[in-house]
């Protein structure tokens, strides 16, 4: 696809994350030129909020951008080579509710794991194909990178319905868990200067090898870390950092210690504390204040303050955006696709074997090589049996539920919940789920 420039549509104009990627993307210009940049919501006006500030920072730092925002699919995705998505089917007075309704129930409330991820799972399908629909049909070329959540269930749904489609579902908690690493082992050059090695389903993954630039195992340091404190040795203040700050974020980096020592062979992805320390997440969770509050007081506040700040001044001039650093992820595989550069990505992916012992049909998040031609995996080979025993359970968990909301199931959507690691019994499942059917007419499939 080379060109000298491209055209990216970012999906879900409105969210929180769409200043600090567009300021990325002008950023990383010389590697990655855009020339044109469309924001496209259905929310229109919540897009136009973010959408009028970025308008004004764009037109005092990159003035020959073409840029637009529109809720009109042909004009968002016609003549594009990109699409970005982080869409968030039902706001996050949905996320309140997916993570509430659970709790009530005695049950853990969260974003993408267990019951809430399973509900946010369930309207999050309809909306990204669509816009996977809108772009193959407007721009049949074009490539589409989605982080949209819960991406596991997501990406299944993908592969069931539009398996030769050009998505590549990715996520941003491994890069940033490596970016701690490297911090613990004073890695110069961050997670760029890792090579490693890493299997499972996104938000369910272990490390099995991590070495610095030169080869050097960085393991044993990093299980020693691990062994004190967790994650939290890698944390580094850096001016501006907006992601994985908030408190409750600080003590899910605390709990990998925990984490941890369930298997000191491996190195866990964070979100694993959801379906190995269950009970200590309920008892921990303040059934009327959950992430989603901490979310809209605080990112959300600061995000669409400045915006409207912007606005009212009519300057982006000591506005506070700033590129979203950790977000380059995004530009270094958009440019592996376009510039055919080769580097390693983990990304969500049809398993066809790189998991030798598990489900070829599962989407697994493992490193793969990125050019032109899309992606070639790096096979994991076996994976030990505990591993393999909690993959088989949660795979099922995400098959069922794209089942249920293709055939509009009850049955498989009852049997996903029994069978995730969160709730203890189908009768707790049954009555979970009845509350969520009813919280989320409208957006989920009508079951029967
Ligand atoms: P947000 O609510 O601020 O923004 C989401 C936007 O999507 C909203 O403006 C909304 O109107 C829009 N939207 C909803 N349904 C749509 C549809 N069908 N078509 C077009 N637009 C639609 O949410 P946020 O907190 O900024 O997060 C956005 C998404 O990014 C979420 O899904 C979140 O989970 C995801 N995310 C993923 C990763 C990752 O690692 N994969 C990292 C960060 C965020
Ligand atoms: C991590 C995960 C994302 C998730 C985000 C939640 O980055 O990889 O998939 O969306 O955390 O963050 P939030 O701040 O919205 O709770
Ligand atoms: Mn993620």
């Amino acid at each position: 696809m080379s060109k000298k420039s491209y055209a990216v549509t970012i999906a879900g104009g409105g969210s929180t994350f769409t200043p600090g990627i567009a300021l990325m993307l002008l950023e990383e210009h010389d590697r990655f030129p855009v020339d044109k940049v469309v924001f496209y919501d259905n929310n229109a006006e919540r897009q136009e909020t973010v959408a009028k500030a970025c308008e004004i920072y764009f037109r005092e730092h990159a003035p020959e951008l073409d840029f637009s925002y529109t809720t009109d699919p042909v004009e968002a995705f016609t003549g594009i080579d990109f699409v970005l998505a982080h869409i968030r089917v039902g706001l996050y007075a949905m996320r309140e509710l997916d993570e509430k309704i659970p709790l009530k129930h005695g049950v853990l409330g969260q974003e993408t794991c267990g019951a809430g991820g399973i509900a946010y799972g369930m309207r999050s399908i309809g909306g990204v194909i669509e816009i996977l629909d809108y772009m193959e049909k407007y721009s049949p070329n074009a490539w589409m990178l989605n982080y949209s959540n819960p991406a596991a269930i997501v990406a299944e749904a993908c592969r069931v319905l539009r398996p030769h489609s050009r998505i590549i579902n990715i996520c941003d908690m491994p890069i940033d868990l490596m970016d701690k690493m490297a911090t613990m082992c004073h890695v110069k050059g961050g997670r760029r200067s890792l090579q490693y090695s890493y299997y499972g389903l996104n938000h369910f993954g272990w490390f099995t090898k991590v070495y610095d630039s030169e080869g050097n195992d960085l393991m044993p340091e990093i299980k020693r870390h691990m062994a004190k404190n967790g994650y939290l040795d890698g944390i580094e203040h850096e001016e501006g950092r907006e992601q994985h700050i908030d408190e409750s974020w600080i003590y899910t980096f605390g709990k990998a210690k925990d984490v941890w020592a369930v298997d000191p062979e491996t190195i866990p992805n964070t979100y694993l504390k959801y379906y190995l320390f269950p009970d200590y997440v309920v008892e921990t969770s303040n059934p009327n204040y959950t992430r989603a509050n901490e979310v809209m007081d605080g990112r959300e506040k600061r995000v669409f303050g400045a915006c409207r700040d912007i606005i009212a001044k009519g300057t982006s001039e000591g506005c506070g955006f700033e590129a979203d650093a950790h977000a380059t992820y995004i530009v270094d595989l958009a440019c592996a696709l376009a510039e055919n550069t080769k580097e390693r990505f983990l990304l969500i992916v049809p398993n066809d074997g790189a998991v030798s012992n598990f489900d070829e049909t599962a989407m697994v998040e493992v490193p793969c090589i990125v050019g032109a031609n899309g992606y070639e995996k790096i096979c994991q080979g076996k994976v030990p049996q505990f591993q393999k025993g909690m993959l088989e359970q949660q795979v099922s968990v995400e098959k069922l539920v794209v089942q249920a909301w293709v055939e509009g199931s009850y049955q498989k959507l009852w049997q996903a919940l029994t069978l995730s690691a969160t709730i203890p019994s189908a009768q707790v499942a049954k009555e979970v789920l009845d509350d969520l059917i009813e919280a989320n007419k409208g957006y989920w499939p009508e079951l029967k």
